[in-house]
């Protein structure tokens, strides 16, 4: 039976993981999966985490069934670090918010939830987005296609082609938004163009599915969800997916949330029965370890302060490693600029260069990266910024 199965194909961006093992040499880089990593090139447990897991294990004393939704610490927790604690919505009950397993389990849940509601409906995903976008979406009643995001030559967002191709769908369509650290990009939209966007999304009647997998990781917590509170308060329906994978640095616990905003209290309790009935049938119920911790950590002043702290810290390494690196791969050659590194946010930003130019870098120098040129700017470190740089220069 089954010779009929072709080999598929190696992922392009996890495949990275074991590429980079099986590599001996000392100076190797890994530059691919989105993860972060310190100064000293680990990716460490958070301290909060630490905290909260050994609360765990001394309060936990059954394993039964959390309510279908979830832990509602963790669902409560989330919805108020989202839309924040004067949203107009969440008081008016139209907002429910249900874990996942993971962002890609939020990502899959609502683009179920899309195809349930308006079978068939266009969605639209940036050119580029995330790898796996498409993937995720697919088999849901959707028809996908793309709006021009990035342009390689300028590195800047084409905002005025994504409006344009926003305003050509036909009302009662989606648009799939990433909030802040654009994946694959580092591009992010200004608080400015999102509210002439909610204006557009508004006027054509067109719903947003905002997906955020690096929450805290641009400029602050509240500063990197804003554009989200705003789309709240000027569109009557919008699905959000959350990852709670990088920020609290949990990716292995796969947790994440779906949550979904109704024109009325009715109509968002609609959708929470129906985002229940997918979940039901993808996975029954999801798993508990990971959101428990963080449920505990943000209901938890102490903790709660000690995570903000942490996740500070790994976002200041983040934006002070895009300056560094431009700098030095600027300071050894004249070809290019790469200032645009340096205003962008999150792990990715595109290096542009050519699959010939990344495979060199990876076989004359073990230096890890999608083939897109994507690189995961928390590989970077001062202890292998210079050997990178020089390898840059050298493959231009
Ligand atoms: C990435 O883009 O590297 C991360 O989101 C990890 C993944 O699952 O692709």
């Amino acid at each position: 039976m089954f010779e009929t199965l072709e080999r598929f194909p190696v992922d392009p961006i996890l495949g990275l993981i074991s590429a980079y093992a099986a590599d001996h040499n000392p100076r190797k880089i890994d530059l691919g999966v989105g993860v972060y990593k310190d100064e000293q090139g680990r990716t460490p447990i958070l301290a909060a985490v630490k905290a909260a897991e050994r609360i765990r294990l001394e309060v936990e004393d059954t394993k039964t069934y959390y309510p279908q939704a979830g832990n509602p610490v963790f669902n409560r927790e989330v919805q108020r670090l989202l839309f924040g604690d004067d949203s107009k919505a969440c008081a008016e009950q139209r907002v429910h918010t249900v874990q996942t397993p993971g962002g890609s389990g939020a990502v899959k849940v609502g683009a179920m939830l899309l195809g349930l509601a308006r079978p068939g409906a266009k969605i639209l995903v940036s050119d580029p987005t995330w790898i796996n976008h498409k993937a995720l979406l697919a088999n849901s009643d959707l028809d996908i296609g793309s709006y021009p995001y990035y342009d390689s030559a300028s590195n800047r967002v084409r905002f005025d082609d994504m409006k344009a191709a926003i305003a050509a769908l036909p009302p009662r369509s989606y648009v799939l938004l990433q909030g802040c650290c654009h994946n694959p990009s580092g591009a992010d939209l200004t608080l400015a163009q999102w509210r002439e966007l909610a204006a557009l999304l508004r006027q054509h009647e067109v719903v947003p599915f905002v997906d955020i997998a690096y929450h805290g990781l641009a400029i602050g917590v509240d500063e990197d969800v804003a554009y989200l509170r705003l789309l709240a308060v000027e569109l009557p329906e919008l699905v959000v997916a959350y990852s709670c994978s990088k920020n609290f640095g949990l990716y292995r616990e796969r947790v994440g949330a779906v949550s979904v905003v109704g024109a009325t209290r009715d109509i968002a309790d609609n959708a929470l029965s129906q985002i229940l009935g997918v979940a039901r049938r993808l996975y029954s119920v999801p798993p508990a370890h990971g959101q428990t911790i963080v449920g505990t950590i943000l209901s938890t002043p102490q903790l709660r302060a000690s995570w903000l702290a942490e996740l500070t810290e790994m976002r200041e390494r983040l934006n002070g490693m895009r300056r560094e690196v431009a700098a030095a791969i600027n300071a050894r050659q004249q070809q290019r600029d790469f200032g645009f590194i340096a205003g962008q946010y999150g792990m990715f930003s595109f290096l542009g260069l050519s699959v010939e130019q990344i495979r060199r870098l990876r076989n004359e120098f073990s230096i890890y990266m999608v083939e897109t040129s994507r690189i995961n700017v928390a590989g970077l470190n001062p202890g292998n910024i210079d050997y990178f740089a020089d390898a840059v220069a050298a493959v231009l």
